[in-house]
């Protein structure tokens, strides 16, 4: 069996020309969304993500504002920043691209964020609403997942799923938006016994370690017919790949996503709605 390719860049071109109409009804009532992207130091793959951004804000009529600081920045400097950001009618969202250099700390500064205005979901208000099923802004890659289900009608309630990521961007989001699709959801990560028998026995495999010389998922270690989803992103001999080989992983599964070109432009895509629900706060 050969399965279904999961299409990121048709599937986010779709989110993209919605979010542009909804740009234009903000527009029409005078409200201009607007994205603050804030770069913290000269790591070339965040350069490169915010970039991206940028560039897919201006396709749809979202204004950005760039901020790029240097890597010796204090954390009281990256506070202001943010505060000033949070005060800044214009801006209705805010970015913080991470990682961040090792003395500033990633809590402290996602979490001076206004709620209203936290595009990630990273805020524990959002995070914490997310748990009641009542966030309004989600981080951006678990909902580009589910909405790459949604769009291949993959049938979630009742299913094994499984992630192979515990962060707070990406695993531990997903795991309340999977409970909301009623899928029984199981978290894998580097101290889970026997990871191959938990791989087998999953339904559906949200896949995210993103080191190759740790982990790779191949075609033997998953069940006939399981859909793959590759959040991960990492460079390999200068290509960009993810935890699976697309080639090999869609040999088996009955649909499977492929890096580059599943996840990635779901993530940015994604942020765009975000941002513009955050500029229709208060407002319709
Ligand atoms: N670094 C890698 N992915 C992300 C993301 O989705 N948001 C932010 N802020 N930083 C990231």
């Amino acid at each position: 069996m050969v399965g279904t390719k999961i299409d990121g860049l048709v599937v986010s071109s779709a989110v993209r020309e919605q979010v542009k109409k909804e740009v234009e009804h903000l527009k029409s009532k005078g409200i201009q969304p607007c994205l603050a992207t804030v770069l913290v130091g000269e790591n070339p793959a965040s350069a490169t993500y915010v970039r991206n951004k940028q560039k897919a804000c201006a396709e749809v009529g979202i204004k950005t504002k760039d901020h790029k600081l240097p890597s010796t920045i204090t954390q009281s400097e990256l506070n202001s920043l943010v505060d000033t950001l949070n005060k800044d009618s214009e801006v209705h969202g805010i970015l913080v691209q991470l990682p961040l250099p090792p003395q500033c700390n990633e809590f402290e500064t996602t979490s001076r964020i206004l709620p209203a205005k936290d595009v990630d979901g990273l805020t524990p208000q959002n995070a914490g609403l997310l748990t009641m099923r009542k966030a309004a802004l989600k981080a951006c890659t678990p909902s580009g997942v589910i909405e790459l289900l949604q769009y291949y009608s993959i049938p979630v309630e009742g299913k094994n799923a499984l992630i192979i990521n515990r962060s707070n961007l990406v695993g531990k989001p997903l795991i309340h938006l999977l409970l909301e699709k009623n899928a029984t959801v199981t978290i894998a990560h580097s101290k889970t016994k026997n990871l191959s028998d938990v791989c087998k026995s999953a339904d559906i495999i949200i896949t995210g370690v993103g080191d190759r010389t740790k982990f790779k998922l191949t075609k033997e270690m998953i069940r006939e017919g399981a859909v793959v989803i590759d959040v991960a992103t990492t460079r390999l001999d200068g290509k960009l790949v993810g935890d699976c080989d697309f080639e090999d992983i869609i040999q088996k599964a009955s649909f499977a996503s492929p890096v580059p070109g599943g996840v990635g432009p779901m993530t940015i895509a994604m942020l765009l709605k975000n941002t513009i629900t955050a500029a229709g706060y208060g407002r319709n």
